[in-house]
C-alpha cells in the first residue's frame, strides 16, 4: 500500500502520493495539486521544495554525509583521480582501466581551444573577472560546435560536447588568467595529467618552464574532487532549468557558471579571502567582526560560514581544513590567514547564533586559503570552483535529459494591482 499525504483545503480533504528515495528521504508528489485542488505551494528559495530525483549525489545536511553515486567523499578524495570521478558522476559507475584510458584520451585530444578565439580574449580588458571570461568562452564554444544545438543528436555527438567541455575548461581558465596578466597563452600539452596540464598552462613562461609539484597537483586533484557535485545547489538547478528548454548544453553549463559566481554560492571563496585579508588589516579583532556577523542591521556575514543543506559540518570542509595544514607544510608555507580562520571557526562554534543556527565551515571557508598557497590568485578561485563542478552539472543535465523533464516553469501568487483602465499621459 503506497504512501500518501492529506492536505485539507477549504473543508475538503485530498491525498497525495508520497514519494520515498533509496535513503528514506520522503517527498509528497504534487504533480496534480493544482489540477485537484486550485492551489499550488509557494517556497521562496526552494527551502522545502525538491525539483527532481536524482540518483548522482546524496546529502545527509544533519549527518555531514556526501556520497557520488553511493561512493562516500572521504574514499574518493583519498584514492580516486578527478577524472575518475567525472566518469563516475557523468555514467553513473567508477570505470574499468579500458574505460578510463579511453575517457583519458578523449579529454586529452580536445584540449586545445579553436585559435580563433584567442581574439575574444584580447578584447576583454586585464582587470575582466575570470568568471565573466569564464561564462561567455564556455557559450561561445557553442557557435563552434553549430551540431550541439541539435536537441536529437546522437548519444555519440552528445558524449562529444560533454568530452569537449572537460576537455577545454581548465585551457579556457588558464587563457583567462594569462589574458588578466598580458602573458603569452600557454598551449596544452598533451602528455601531461589533468591536473599538471591545467598548472603547466596557468604559470608557464616561454622564458621558464614550469615544472608541476607533484604536491600542488594532489591538492589540486583532491580540491577539484571535493568540489565535482553537490546535488541540486543553486548552479546545478540553474544548469537543469536551463537545459530544460533544450537550450544546448554550452548554453546550460554557462550559465550554471553565471549562478555560481554569486558570493552567496562559489563566490564565497574569493569572498572569504577577501574578509580574512580585510580582518587582518583592520587589527584581527575577532570578535569584532563576529559581532558584525550577527548584527541583523549589519549587511556583514561571515563568508564560507552557513549551508542550505549542511546543519551540522560540511564533511568538505573538513577534508580541506586538514589538507590546508597538509599542503601548507609541505610546501613550506606560512598564511596568517590561515590562523585568522581557525580561530573564527572556533570562536563561531562556540557561540550560541551560529551553534543554534547550524552555521558551520562550508566548502568555501579554507579552500581559498590551499588555492592561495597553490599561487592562485584570489579572482581564479570560483573559476577553480567551476573546473571542479564541471562534471557535476554535466551529470545533473545529462540525468534531466533522460528523463525526458519537462521544461522547468514555476507557477506565482500575484499580489499586483488589480485590473484597471489606462489614463492617458494629461490626465495622470
Ligand atoms: C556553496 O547549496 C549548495 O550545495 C552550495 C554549495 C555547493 O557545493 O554547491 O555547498 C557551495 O554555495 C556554499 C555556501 C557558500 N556561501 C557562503 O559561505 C556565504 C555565507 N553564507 C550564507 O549567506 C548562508 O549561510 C547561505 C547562503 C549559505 C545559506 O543561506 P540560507 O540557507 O538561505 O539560510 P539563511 O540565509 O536563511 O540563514 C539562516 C539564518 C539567518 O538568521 P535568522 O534570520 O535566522 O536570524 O542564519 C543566518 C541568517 O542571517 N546566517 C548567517 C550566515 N549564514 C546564515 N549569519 C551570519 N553569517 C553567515 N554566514
Amino acid at each position: 500500500m503506497s504512501e500518501t499525504a492529506k492536505i485539507e483545503i477549504e473543508g475538503k480533504s485530498y491525498e497525495f502520493p508520497v514519494v520515498t528515495g533509496s535513503e528514506n528521504e520522503k517527498a509528497i508528489d504534487i504533480k496534480k495539486l493544482r489540477g485537484t485542488t486550485g492551489c499550488i505551494t509557494i517556497d521562496p528559495g526552494f527551502k522545502n521544495t525538491g525539483s527532481t530525483t536524482s540518483a548522482i549525489t546524496y546529502l545527509d545536511g544533519e549527518n555531514g554525509i556526501l556520497r557520488y553515486r553511493g561512493y562516500p567523499i572521504e574514499q574518493l578524495a583519498e584514492k580516486a583521480t578527478f577524472l575518475e570521478v567525472a566518469f563516475l558522476l557523468i555514467y553513473g559507475e567508477l570505470p574499468t582501466k579500458s574505460e578510463l584510458e579511453n575517457f583519458q584520451e578523449s579529454i586529452t585530444k580536445h584540449t586545445l581551444v579553436h585559435e580563433d578565439m584567442k581574439q575574444f580574449f584580447e578584447a576583454y580588458p586585464a582587470k575582466a573577472h575570470p568568471m565573466g571570461v569564464m561564462a561567455s568562452m564556455v557559450c561561445s564554444l557553442s557557435t563552434f560546435y553549430p551540431e550541439s544545438q541539435d536537441p536529437n543528436r546522437p548519444k555519440e555527438a552528445i558524449d562529444l560536447t560533454m568530452h569537449r567541455l572537460i576537455a577545454k575548461l581548465p585551457t579556457l581558465a588558464a587563457m583567462s588568467y594569462k589574458n588578466a596578466m598580458r602573458h603569452p597563452f600557454v598551449y596544452p600539452k598533451n602528455e601531461l595529467g589533468y591536473c599538471e596540464n591545467f598548472l603547466n598552462m596557468m604559470f608557464s613562461m616561454p622564458t621558464e618552464e614550469y615544472t608541476p609539484d607533484p604536491v600542488v597537483a594532489e591538492a589540486l586533484n583532491k580540491l577539484l574532487i571535493l568540489h565535482a557535485d553537490h546535488e541540486q545547489n543553486c548552479s546545478a538547478s540553474t544548469v537543469r532549468i536551463v537545459g530544460s528548454s533544450q537550450a544546448n548544453l554550452y548554453a546550460s553549463i554557462s550559465a550554471g557558471v553565471s549562478a555560481l559566481w554569486g558570493p552567496l554560492h562559489g563566490g564565497a571563496n574569493q569572498a572569504v579571502i577577501e574578509m580574512l585579508d580585510k580582518i587582518q588589516a583592520d587589527g584581527g579583532d575577532l570578535e569584532k567582526w563576529v559581532a558584525k556577523a550577527k548584527d541583523k542591521n549589519d549587511p556583514f556575514r561571515l563568508m564560507g560560514f552557513g549551508h542550505r543543506v549542511y546543519k551540522n559540518f560540511d564533511p568538505r570542509a573538513k577534508i580541506i581544513k586538514k589538507a590546508c595544514d597538509d599542503v601548507l607544510e609541505k610546501l613550506g608555507v606560512e598564511d596568517p590567514a590561515l590562523d585568522i580562520a581557525k580561530k573564527l571557526e572556533k570562536i563561531a562554534l562556540e557561540d550560541p547564533y551560529f551553534v543554534e543556527r547550524g552555521l558551520y565551515p562550508n566548502v568555501d571557508f579554507y579552500s581559498g586559503i590551499i588555492y592561495k598557497a597553490l599561487n592562485i590568485p584570489t579572482e581564479m578561485f570560483t573559476v577553480m570552483f567551476a573546473l571542479g563542478r564541471l562534471p557535476g552539472w554535466i551529470a545533473q543535465w545529462k540525468e534531466m535529459v533522460e528523463n525526458k523533464e519537462p521544461i522547468g516553469r514555476p507557477r506565482q501568487i500575484y499580489t499586483g494591482e488589480n485590473q484597471r483602465d489606462y489614463v492617458s499621459i494629461d490626465k495622470r
